[in-house]
């Protein structure tokens, strides 16, 4: 394990702290059946459905969808990190803590850069708070004023107000931080003369604040129109990647917890983000831009598996943006697009035409292909002969991409209505119309080559395959499997839980028992990139995963057998360990 923790000592750790005993300390359970029933602790209820089994020791909510063993329990509960749950499992049970450096010396450095980069990060947010109800930012709250937000609304999503470039930096440097953690926070930058300065001289602050409730970074928007980027985000820095985040996820968890969440919408800006949670609609999120990235789709669906994407209305014109559709689908989330007025952003839309009706394009949101088809019609003249042909020709490609019949016979009809074509012409011309090009790369079953043995590979492929439902994996029985890393197993116990309980195994419940930065975990996630389950080949070394396990099992147990072997020193028994190795060993030879 990263951590220096092995799993020998975690699973003593684990048997030696009953699950039901230590989440019974939280909550009061009751048992029923083999099980025990709690009101979840993770979210709000008022009828019973988180669940602890005491015979495999996890437990799981069958309300909010959180799941795990012990530790991430303790985890999530005390909220802590791995080791301080481990720290505190091992004191509850007078178990020493293996002698080891929990870190380096290196990361016991990049842990307090870290901690202070984010204890800087959350010092500016305050001071530009303070700055924004100092009396001195008249044109900032007359630029929120004119946007329309309330100051509860304000508060909620702690804006703020950058006066100058040079008060920040005086003020951290006042409270002690280092210079080079100043810069490193990316709060404040130097000038070729070496002076330090805020990075948002000026601006109106946006903080961007991570799922954990730490401040990652700073949106700052011009309060009149220049030549300057009209927003400007933080530098990518130790704690901030704007590729991996997504403006307002913090208190979409929340609202998660707090009353589950249908679905997502997903904007493109702060302003949206903010004036349609202003609006009632608290499940939105901001993929700050249009280039919506993998690690943002995966992201999402953490928290739902439907994500509605309102982006501006110019937006249905580019082509681009339907690549980002394409990486949601393709990250096993269903997508719908919000069409808009023409021009006009979610923010437009709700000042112009008011909640409701903001709602009545959310309920008629459209179905990926759907958008696509209408996208794609846009593009020709269908009273000119020459062009209704090529744009058949092309609908036609992108109907094939449907992923049922029923589809795509309701795609024919309305293709048939725009065009008055037959049916049944369509129909014909569809099944020798080649499909749409699928830009994707040279099938690789797998990819994640990180020096990982031939056994961990092999476990990552089947517990991969099994959790994104590949058709081969469908009927395969983890029951038979030992899994010897612990996040492994961790993942096992999950699948074989859900599927006893007749559901559906769903990959995002993992981030709610794993950190996302569980270097195993996104191992395993990592191989559902591409189409290493569709591939050519894939089924094919699914098996021989499969197989490379219980070649596995043998050659443990033939070591096991050889040193009972030696040790032996009844011939009787000694001649039928010896029998048993022979037929282990003529076994292993039939791999
Ligand atoms: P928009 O230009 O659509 O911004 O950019 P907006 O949110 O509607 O802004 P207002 O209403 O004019 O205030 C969408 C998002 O793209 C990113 C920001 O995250 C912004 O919210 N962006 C845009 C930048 O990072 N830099 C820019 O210069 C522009
Ligand atoms: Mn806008």
């Amino acid at each position: 394990m990263p951590n220096g923790l092995d799993s020998e000592f975690l699973a003593k750790l684990k048997s030696k702290n009953d699950i039901v005993e230590v989440i019974g300390n939280y909550v009061s359970l009751e048992k029923k059946g083999s099980n025990y029933w709690a009101c979840c602790p993770f979210h709000h209820e008022k009828t019973p459905s988180f669940s602890v089994n005491s015979i495999d020791q996890y437990y799981h909510c069958f309300g909010c969808g959180v799941s795990g063993d012990v530790i991430t329990f303790v985890r999530e509960i005390e909220s802590v990190d791995f080791v301080d749950a481990v720290k505190i499992l091992a004191e509850r049970v007078k178990m020493p803590l293996p002698d080891i450096n929990f870190d380096s010396e290196k990361t016991i450095e990049q842990k307090r850069r870290r901690d202070a980069v984010l204890k800087i990060l959350r010092e500016s947010a305050h001071f530009y708070l303070h700055n924004l109800n100092s009396g001195r930012a008249d044109a900032h709250v007359q630029y929120i004023l004119d946007r329309k937000l309330s100051s509860s609304t304000v508060r909620k999503f702690g804006l703020g107000a950058s006066l100058d470039f040079k008060s920040l930096p005086e003020y951290l440097l006042d409270k002690g931080y280092r210079r080079d953690d100043i810069l490193e926070s990316g709060a404040v930058t130097e000038t070729d003369k070496n002076r330090l300065i805020d990075a948002q001289g000026g601006r109106l602050i946006f903080p961007i604040i991570n799922a954990f409730d730490d401040v990652v970074a700073f949106g700052g928007r011009v309060l009149e129109k220049t030549d300057f980027a009209k927003y400007k985000n933080t530098k990518e820095t130790i704690v901030f990647n704007k590729s991996k985040n997504l403006y307002n996820i913090n208190l979409l968890k929340k609202q998660k917890k707090a009353a589950g969440l249908k679905n997502i919408v997903m904007v493109e800006g702060y302003m949206d983000t903010i004036s349609l949670w202003q609006a009632g609609f608290y499940n939105v999120v901001a993929s700050m831009g249009t280039s919506l990235t993998k690690e943002q789709a995966r992201l999402a669906k953490r928290y739902a598996d439907d994500v509605l994407i309102s982006y501006d209305g110019d937006f249905a014109g580019q082509k681009g943006a339907i690549r980002g559709l394409e990486i949601l689908r393709d990250e096993g989330v269903n997508v719908r697009v919000v069409a808009l007025p023409e021009g006009l952003d979610p923010d437009d839309v709700v000042k112009k035409y008011g909640n409701d009706g903001y709602q009545k394009c959310l309920d008629e949101a459209m179905p990926l292909i759907d958008f696509k088809l209408n996208v794609l019609g846009r593009n020709y003249d269908l009273t000119k002969t020459e062009e209704k042909r090529e744009y058949i020709a092309q609908a036609l490609k992108v109907i094939k991409e449907a992923e049922s019949e029923s589809v795509r016979e309701d795609l024919l009809k309305t293709l048939r209505d725009k065009t008055g074509m037959t049916f049944e012409s369509l129909r014909r011309d569809l099944d020798n119309a080649p499909s749409a090009p699928v830009v994707r790369e040279a099938p690789e079953p797998v990819r994640n080559d990180d020096g990982a043995d031939r056994n961990v590979k092999a476990c990552r492929f089947i517990l991969a395959s099994v959790l994104f439902n590949a058709k081969y994996a469908r009927n395969f029985d983890l029951e038979g499997v030992k899994f010897d890393n612990n996040v492994h197993n961790i993942i096992a116990q999950y699948i074989k839980g859900r599927k006893k309980n007749g559901e559906n195994v769903r990959a995002s419940d993992l981030f709610e028992i794993f950190d996302e930065n569980t270097p195993e975990l996104s191992a395993i996630l990592d191989l559902s990139m591409g189409d290493s389950f569709e591939g050519y080949g894939a089924a094919k070394y699914f098996e021989d995963c499969v197989k490379t396990l219980e070649r596995q099992k043998i050659e443990d147990e033939l070591k096991r057998l050889s040193a009972a072997c030696d040790a032996e020193t009844e011939l009787d028994k000694k001649r039928q360990l010896t029998r048993s190795i022979l037929e282990l060993t003529k076994q292993l030879k039939n791999f």
